[in-house]
């Protein structure tokens, strides 16, 4: 029998800050969608582990991402999730202003204060990547392989390096977007991901289009493997109704098909031949986790001004009943019952490697 992780690991402040650390902040972290900052001085911020995490669009309209910090006595720069900026980030305290390439540009006497150098007393930089779109950043000093850690995600999970790119996600507009406040532990929503066990018992509408989903072994259970839609479903929607039609470059053994990818820690990746809906996950708490969910379309579908609820609704419907799922486990992680954790059953057993990747980054 194969056992899960204790319940300590999803209550216990202590670890929940030790995978702040180990995890979030030296990880790739899928921060915010690249189109949400459309000009120079555009910004928005996020929770990156412990960290407010600022990203700009610059003159040159490169994104780039900072602390949210002010350098002179550290004052947080922007305080609202998102915003724009003429010309310069200001510090609301004592006026010091910074470049969107984050160089010191101005404060009260400046010209009086030599020891200030522009650049040293800049803000202090995160790095930044762009994949699917969206701007990853890490706050290591030195962050690991984003082939190795990100990329390599979908290559393991889809097969083929090239499955993925078919969809162009990066190119897709955003259709929907929903934020979730979910009260339960980031590792809950994950494992929860991870398996289909029990889709049968709280997906009804998914199982409608999925039915495969109904036998319990999720679609992330082998590799390159995509759930096939119902004979009777004609796209991916709540009421199997057609959809959109098949984005462009999807193959055809891509067509009518649903692709979920995991991307640790925080990023979920579901394919369907005329959507893609991206999770990220910002753990704010033990016990509560922000989920941003992402209804990506073809940018004619959203030029036509098409109506998306039916598409929109089936994963919004899978979402609430998830999250709700995952509300309902955690207070059971305080109880003495689940103390040294509860059970993996074979269909479920996939999870376990998770849990060994947990333990892993924690030790190291
Ligand atoms: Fe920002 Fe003083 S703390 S200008």
């Amino acid at each position: 029998m194969i056992s899960t992780l204790p319940g300590r690991s999803y209550t216990d402040p202590e670890v929940f800050a030790e995978e702040q650390a180990k995890i979030f902040e030296t990880l790739w972290f899928c921060a915010v969608r690249a189109e949400d900052l459309p000009k120079p001085g555009a910004f928005k911020t996020v929770q990156a582990g412990r960290e407010s995490v600022l990203v700009v669009r610059g003159r040159d309209d490169r994104l780039r991402a900072f602390l949210n910090v002010c350098r002179h006595r550290g004052a947080q720069l922007c305080v609202e999730a998102q915003g724009e900026v003429k010309r310069t980030i200001r510090c609301a305290y004592h006026a010091w202003s910074y470049d969107l390439d984050g160089r010191l540009a101005a404060a009260p006497n400046l010209a009086k204060m030599p020891d200030i150098d522009r650049v040293e007393y800049g803000l202090v930089p995160v790095h930044l990547r762009e994949w699917l779109g969206y701007a990853w950043v890490c706050l290591a000093a030195e962050p690991p392989s984003f082939e190795e850690t990100v990329t390599s995600a979908a290559t393991e999970r889809l097969g083929d390096p090239a499955a993925i790119e078919r969809y162009h996600v990066d190119k897709l507009a955003l259709g929907r977007r929903i934020v979730y406040d979910v009260r339960a532990n980031w590792k809950l929503i994950v494992e929860n991901f991870m398996e289909c066990y029990h889709c049968a018992t709280i997906h009804p509408e998914l199982t409608a289009v999925l039915p495969e989903f109904a036998g319990g072994y999720a679609a992330q259970y082998y590799v390159g493997h995509g759930a096939e839609f119902a004979d009777r479903a004609e796209g991916f929607t709540v009421d199997g109704s057609r959809g959109f039609g098949k984005l462009p470059d999807v193959s055809q053994d891509q067509d009518r098909r649903y692709y979920a990818i995991t991307v640790k820690p925080q990023v979920f990746v579901n394919l369907v031949p005329d959507h893609v809906i991206m999770h990220r996950m910002y753990p704010m708490a033990a016990d509560r986790t922000v989920v941003e969910c992402d209804w990506l379309y073809h940018p004619d579908v959203i030029a036509s001004g098409a109506d998306l609820s039916l598409s929109v609704e089936l994963f919004h419907r899978v979402n609430e009943q998830d999250f709700d799922a995952c509300e309902r486990t955690q207070p059971g992680m305080s109880s003495r019952a689940y103390r040294d954790g509860g059970v993996l059953v074979p269909s479920e057993h996939h999870i376990s490697l998770f849990h060994q990747w947990v333990n892993q980054r924690l030790r190291g």
